[in-house]
């Protein structure tokens, strides 16, 4: 016997404006909620003493039925940079270690930044319409380097769990800063 969760739902995203309707939660993640992940902390502290700035949002809607947890993000980074380094998004693992994830990159340039718990490194350069398989146990984050908003589409499972803690710790290999006006992968002292 269905139940009232396990209709069909859809929900209108909007291509100009990168949003959908409608929403559950929007969450703006600021450079204060980013401070240990931008490498250069006095431009970090700088930004927040000014009022702090908003580097992404993400919109949400969880599809949960009675048998299945499906959940979709859509994330609009804004251009810009903290010191050299791009904007980009916190980064975390799944908890569960057998859950992957779809991103599809609707509009803006960057790039996507895949690595492992023992190192292994991968970064996938975005254009608009392209998909990437995010497999499970690589830990993910997502740079604008582009002059525009970067959004792009998440899908998931609700069961998959957002664990920060590793890049909280360490970061990510490489960052991704601005060097004579070109975008430049550097290593991260801290790994
Ligand atoms: O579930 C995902 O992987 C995405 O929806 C991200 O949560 C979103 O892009 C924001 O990134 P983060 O969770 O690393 O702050
Ligand atoms: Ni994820």
């Amino acid at each position: 016997m269905l139940q009232e969760i396990d209709y069909p739902i859809s929900v209108q995203f909007d291509f100009e404006s990168g949003t959908f309707d409608p929403v559950k939660v929007r969450t703006d993640r600021c450079v204060s909620d980013l401070a240990l992940m931008f490498a250069d902390k006095k431009v970090v502290q700088e930004i927040i003493n000014n009022g702090d700035r908003l580097v992404y949002e993400i919109w949400y809607h969880p599809f949960e039925t009675s048998k299945s947890d499906m959940a979709l993000g859509v994330t609009r980074i804004l251009p810009g940079k903290v010191g050299a380094e791009y904007h980009m998004t916190k980064g975390h693992i799944h908890e569960r270690d057998d859950q992957p994830e779809i991103y599809f990159c609707i509009q803006g340039e960057g790039y996507l930044l895949l690595q492992t718990l023992d190192g292994d490194f991968r970064a996938e350069r975005w254009t608009p319409g392209t998909i990437s398989h995010i497999p499970p146990m690589w830990a993910h984050r997502v740079v604008n380097t582009g002059n525009k908003m970067l959004i792009f589409v998440a899908s998931y499972h609700l069961s998959a769990g957002h664990d920060y803690q590793p890049i909280e710790e360490k970061g990510f290999k490489k960052l991704v800063v601005e060097t004579d006006g070109k975008v430049a992968f550097i290593d991260n002292p801290h790994w």
